[in-house]
């Protein structure tokens, strides 16, 4: 009799786990705050975020997974009150500058933040995203975001929420400058260090990338050396490394492009 197999190849694949959070009070659990047990208001506090980071990786967790947004939410009943009063993801702080502290404190655990296109110039970004890269030792992850708010539109100069597939167009322009930053500036093999000849980086091997689009002109080069996992961010497992100027898959939801990191 013909053996039938009891898991199927999809189910066979691991699970991994993220913890779903937000440098705030309340992200989308609201009100559990209140109780007596919570930490959650502790947000402000370096320690809460990297206790919370070593009893993930202790349980096992792949990741730690920060959403974030830059502005508030379209007003509830005509009134944006009832958010500050309930500490609804305001006051929130930036999740980037704990990626280090949780890094330093924590051997495994993956560490994604999200930023959208609004808040950054991409060189500086890519320069964030990079610098981290080193710091973590390969575990940051981005979720790049469009934004979907109008007051974080406001917030940085714009008269009101930019159009949907205008916001994307913006976002692939932004990924592929990061990106150029990353794949097309630095050789792998750049930066010498070589104590001997005196020489710290092989200057040929160093590249601008004289970017000119639409929204960003950018000459480069990048100013990071390379990373221990830049440039994977991509969604995509069929983009090649060093494939600068190729058409990446741009990834049309939030969760991408993410590299949750390496599954311990
Ligand atoms: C589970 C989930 C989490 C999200 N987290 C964020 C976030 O942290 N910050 C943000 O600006 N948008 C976030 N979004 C919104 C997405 O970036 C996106 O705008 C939304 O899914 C609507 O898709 P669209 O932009 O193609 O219309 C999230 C969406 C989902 C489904």
């Amino acid at each position: 009799m013909k053996e039938v197999a009891l898991v199927s190849e999809e189910a066979a694949r691991p699970l991994h786990f993220a913890a779903f959070v937000m440098n705030t009070t309340s992200h989308i659990v609201q009100g559990t705050w209140r109780r007596p047990s919570s930490r959650s208001a502790d947000f402000n506090d370096l320690d809460h975020w990297v206790n919370l980071a070593k009893t993930l990786e202790r349980g096992k967790f792949d990741a730690i997974f920060f959403a974030d947004v830059v502005g508030l939410y379209a007003p509830y009943r005509g009134d944006e009150r009832k958010y500050f009063e309930a500490g609804l993801q305001v006051p929130s702080n930036d999740p980037s500058v704990l990626a280090s502290a949780i890094a330093y404190a924590t051997e495994h655990l993956g560490i994604a933040f999200t930023a959208s296109i609004l808040q950054e110039h991409p060189f500086n970004f890519a320069r964030r995203i990079s610098t981290l890269d080193h710091a973590t030792k390969g575990r940051i992850a981005w979720n790049i975001v469009t934004n979907y708010l109008p007051n974080a539109s406001r917030n940085f100069g714009l008269e009101g929420l930019t159009a949907h597939d205008a916001r994307y167009a913006w976002a692939d322009e932004y990924v592929d400058v990061a990106y150029k930053l990353w794949e097309g500036s630095w050789e792998d093999d750049a930066l010498l260090q070589d104590r001997e000849r005196g020489v710290h980086a092989d200057y040929d091997k160093v590249h601008r990338i004289n970017y000119v689009g639409e929204r960003y002109r950018v000459e480069g080069p990048h100013l990071v050396s390379p990373s221990p996992s830049a440039p994977h961010f991509s969604s995509s497992p069929a983009r090649p490394r060093r494939a600068a100027g190729s058409r990446r898959a741009m990834p049309r939801r939030c969760s991408s492009p993410v590299r949750i990191a390496k599954a311990h």
